[in-house]
């Protein structure tokens, strides 16, 4: 059950406060870097709370899941259509993906062992 009325399933209401998140919320060029490293050789990526979709890459195939509803709108069309999910219960099978990340998202996750332990098992 959500906690808020867009989605959001953490503390924050994503609702209220998102708006214009995908103006202020530009990527940092070192984190990026960090991020596309660790990404690997892994073509097939998933975003766990991707919201507006900083930090995804462009140069792999991408699967995004995002519980606020305020946060996906605000998506850009050049990036993929985010899914409504939380991290607690990813809705793919096992090894799905060649990698998984997670961008200034886990402290607002209701139960971090759980979402950690799906993004995992979903992950080759
Ligand atoms: C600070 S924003 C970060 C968004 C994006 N990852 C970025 O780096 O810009 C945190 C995001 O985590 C999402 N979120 C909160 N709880 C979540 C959960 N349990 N599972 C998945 N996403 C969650 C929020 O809806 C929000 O979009």
């Amino acid at each position: 059950m959500p906690k808020h009325a867009d989605g959001s399933a953490g503390d924050a209401d994503y609702g209220t406060i998102g708006g214009g998140y995908a103006q202020y919320r530009q990527p940092e060029p070192k984190i990026a870097a960090y991020i596309e490293k660790a990404l690997g050789a892994g073509q097939t990526v998933l975003n766990v709370g991707a919201g507006a979709g900083s930090y995804e890459p462009l140069d792999r195939v991408v699967t995004a899941i995002e519980p606020s509803a305020s946060m996906r709108a605000q998506r850009p069309p050049h990036l993929p259509t985010a899914i409504d999910a939380v991290a607690e219960r990813i809705p793919f099978p096992d090894a799905y993906f060649d990698a998984s990340m997670a961008t200034f998202t886990i402290h607002q996750w209701s139960d971090l062992r759980a979402g950690l332990l799906e993004m995992r098992r979903v992950t080759r």
